[in-house]
């Protein structure tokens, strides 16, 4: 089977200073994509700012024979998203992929979070994701044709304790990439998300110590490149990774239960048959509308 490369291609990478978002860098250069390595170089709680991280990264992959440039802007703001993108146009000529990977925490149990945390977390991961992509988004509606990887979490999809404001932010993101699958579509625009696990500072003190070795970042690098390849002709869905193990992962509806007389004691009494598994999988807002017309025959 023939390699998958991304020569001619130019790719943006936030976060790409560390763990996941090197990870997808150092892999998109190696196959022949030029790239733009921006990372803020903050702490793990978003303070603090250090052009050293991207600059690293660059380094390494310029030294392996690739094509690299640094940025140290911020993805939460406009201008930062502008500059990130305009880098790629100068530098490359153009911008093919975006790679929303860039991400802080703040947790803290819900009672005690603070109305800063919660905007901090939402800031990075929610504005900086539609605002690259909006910046980049003109640029692909033009040349015809677009890849764009954003980074969920499980921790989004299924909840977790202490994570309020970065679930909300990583389900958020959910609805943005299925919306953006939607409307890049006429444009050769694909959009879709990861849910990754992996060894990073931001889960070694929360992942049990086996898993530094085998959940790599790695090894969740290379669907990241997938959904970045033209030849991927997916878009809106949402695949987890983690040690190598990939997975498509769904929005579900059960089969439900209608009546004409909807009162509260008649969904208590029915409570069974409204919360039972036998999922369809509505693939559109149309779709999942459809089913309630359908309960009516
Ligand atoms: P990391 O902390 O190693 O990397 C995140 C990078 O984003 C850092 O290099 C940081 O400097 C950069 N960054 C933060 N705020 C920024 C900003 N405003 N502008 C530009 N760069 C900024 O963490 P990791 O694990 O590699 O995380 C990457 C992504 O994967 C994040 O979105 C995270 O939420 C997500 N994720 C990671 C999981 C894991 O198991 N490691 C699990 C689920 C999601």
């Amino acid at each position: 089977m023939s390699e998958l490369r991304f020569d001619g291609k130019v790719a943006v990478v936030t976060g790409a200073g560390h763990g996941l978002g090197r990870s997808h860098a150092l892999l998109l250069a190696e196959r022949g994509a030029k790239v733009v390595v921006n990372d803020l170089g903050g702490a793990l709680d978003g303070s603090g700012a250090s052009t050293g991280p991207a600059a690293e990264v660059v380094e390494l992959i310029t030294k392996n024979g690739g094509a690299a440039v640094a940025n140290a802007d911020n993805v939460a703001t406009p201008e930062g998203a502008e500059a990130i993108v305009r880098t790629a146009v100068e530098a490359f000529g153009r911008v093919d992929i975006v790679v929303n990977n860039a991400g802080i925490l703040r947790d803290r149990s819900f009672g005690k979070m603070t109305v800063e945390e919660f905007d901090a977390v939402l800031a990075v991961h929610v504005r900086g994701t539609f605002l690259v992509s909006r910046a980049a988004f003109p640029h692909m509606k033009e040349q015809g044709y677009g890849r764009i990887v954003n980074t969920t979490s499980p921790a989004g999809l299924f909840g977790n304790f202490g994570q309020a404001n970065y679930s909300t932010a990583k389900m958020g993101l959910v609805g943005l990439t299925k919306t953006l699958g939607i409307e890049g579509a006429r444009a050769g625009i694909k959009a879709n998300a990861i849910a990754p696990i992996a060894w990073t500072r931001m889960t070694e003190s929360l992942l049990p110590a086996e898993f530094e070795e085998k959940f790599t970042a790695d090894r969740v690098s290379p669907l990241v490149a997938y959904l970045a390849h033209e030849s991927c002709e997916t878009s809106g869905d949402v695949f987890s990774v983690g040690a190598g193990r990939v997975a498509r992962v769904f929005v579900a509806e059960g089969p439900g239960w209608r009546t004409d007389d909807l009162t509260v004691e008649a969904i208590r009494d029915n409570w069974e048959a409204i919360i039972a598994e036998e999922p369809h999988l509505p693939t559109t807002l149309g779709e999942q509308a459809t089913a309630s017309m359908k309960a009516m025959l």
